[in-house]
This record gives C-alpha cells, sequence and structure tokens, in this order.
C-alpha cells in the first residue's frame, strides 16, 4: 500500500502570484492522491485573495484540504475566506478532520492552525497577566482539539496538517529569538496523543524540511520558500506495525520555476 500525499504551505496567494502553481497542479494526479495546504495559502486574508486562492486550488483532479494560516486572519474575514474556499471544493480543517479513500485504504487527516508558545524549556507558561494566560490557553485549547480530532478519525493511516510548527526541528534557519512564535510543543504532544504517520506544518520560511515528534513521527515543513516547488509528494507505505507507516520524500515536482 502506498498514499502520495501532496503538500505546500505559505503559497501567499494574490494577483501578482496567480496562475504560478497551476501548471504544475494541473497534472498532480499523476503524482499524488490528495494535495494538503498547510497555510498561509494568502498574502492578508481578504476575501478577493481568497477567490485567488479558489482559483489556483480549485477543481484538481484530486482532493484538496487545507487549514489557514495567521496571514489568513489578518483581515478578519475568515468566514468569507473559508466560504470561498469550500466553494471551490477545498476541505478547510480546523480542530476538525475528514476521511478520504484512496484506492482499498483510508486516509485520515486532522487539521488546525495552531498557535505559537514555544518549545520544551524555551516556551510561555500559563502564568502571570491575563493576556499571557490568554495567549498560552489558545493554544493549549487548539492542540486539545487537533488531538482530539486525530484520536476519532476512522482511519488506516492518519495525517496531521498544522500551520504551526509542532517541534523545533523543522525552524533551523530560523532566529532563535521568534521560535515562541512559529509553533508550540503541545502541538507535538497532541500529535503523538494518535498513531500519526506523518505531520505536516508551514509558517517556518527559513526554516528547515524535516523533522520528528519526541513520540517518533515524522514532521515535514512544506512553506513553499523552503521546499521551492510547487508542492512535495511523500509516500506513505504500510509496514509491519499497521498504526505506524514510513514517509519518504518525492521528488522532481517542478523545480524549475522557483
Ligand atoms: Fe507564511
Ligand atoms: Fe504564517
Amino acid at each position: 500500500m502506498v498514499i502520495r500525499i501532496a503538500a505546500v504551505g505559505d503559497v501567499h496567494l494574490d494577483q501578482d502570484v496567480v496562475g504560478r502553481f497551476r501548471p504544475a497542479l494541473d497534472q498532480i494526479a499523476e503524482y499524488a492522491d490528495v494535495l494538503l495546504l498547510a497555510g498561509d495559502l494568502t498574502r492578508h486574508g481578504s476575501e478577493s485573495e481568497a477567490r485567488c486562492v479558489a482559483t489556483e486550488f480549485g477543481g484538481l483532479d484530486v482532493p484538496v484540504v487545507a487549514v489557514l494560516g495567521n496571514h489568513d486572519h489578518h483581515c478578519d474575514e475568515v468566514p468569507s475566506v473559508v466560504r470561498v474556499l469550500q466553494d471551490a471544493g477545498i476541505t478547510v480543517l480546523e480542530g476538525t478532520g475528514v476521511v478520504l479513500r484512496c484506492g482499498e485504504h483510508r486516509l485520515g487527516i486532522a487539521g488546525a492552525k495552531g498557535f505559537g508558545g514555544g518549545f520544551a524549556g524555551r516556551c510561555a507558561s500559563e502564568f502571570g497577566e491575563p493576556e499571557m494566560k490568554a495567549f498560552i490557553r489558545t493554544t493549549s485549547a487548539v492542540a486539545d482539539r487537533l488531538g482530539t480530532a486525530l484520536r476519532e478519525l476512522d482511519a488506516d493511516v492518519r495525517v496531521a496538517l498544522t500551520h504551526y510548527a509542532p517541534v523545533p526541528d523543522t525552524l533551523a534557519g530560523e532566529p532563535l529569538e521568534i521560535y515562541p512564535f512559529l509553533g508550540s510543543y503541545l502541538l507535538g504532544e497532541a500529535i503523538d496523543s494518535a498513531p500519526t504517520a506523518l505531520a505536516i506544518h508551514g509558517h517556518a520560511h527559513h526554516g528547515t524540511e524535516r523533522g520528528t515528534t519526541p513520540g517518533g513521527v515524522r514532521v515535514r515543513n512544506v512553506a513553499h520558500p523552503v521546499i521551492k516547488q510547487a508542492y512535495s509528494v511523500f509516500h506513505l507505505s504500510e509496514q509491519a506495525d499497521r498504526a505506524k507507516v514510513s514517509a519518504e520524500i518525492g521528488s522532481g515536482i517542478d523545480r524549475s520555476w522557483t
């Protein structure tokens, strides 16, 4: 069994960018069974930019599943952004999951934007001012929803999709000072609470591709400035332990236009 997962994040579409991904996307069914979008789909989160996303990623030959990123929240038009994406056939997850059939197998994807807070030993805590408590409670709540959504997936293979990073590994290259704004270990704990095969995220434009949660789940940063291609492809293949699968990066997809 091989399930082919294509993924990209941080495409930051607006009128100036629309059209650049489409040539590679029109052939995506040759390489992948599903496309995951790891947030920051727009530049400022306006409804008009969401329509650019719908134009670029709508009507593909494979299902498209997305989470939003912080940029997609900036204009405070999230309900309109989500509606435009869903009208284009894109499934938008936020603390929720979806199960897709890939041949004989059920692929479960649980997604949430996530939030910041930092990583073990270097993280904010729910202490002190109300604003600091609210910051960490936001991350804690979204991580709880992600973990619940992952555990409740009725699927053979589970994939976690976030915008913020669940581990510090894939932030290597970013300034240490901003790690707490790039992700949270609570997301990693949520991912480890289920037999997750692969965790996909974006947001860290200057980070690196590969990491691993403390529980051994492979993590991949697919931010477009990192992968430098229209999308990466990961092959999930079944091992002796049915709940765990290995992930391999497929490559060679449109490296030409960066
Ligand atoms: Fe971004
Ligand atoms: Fe971001």
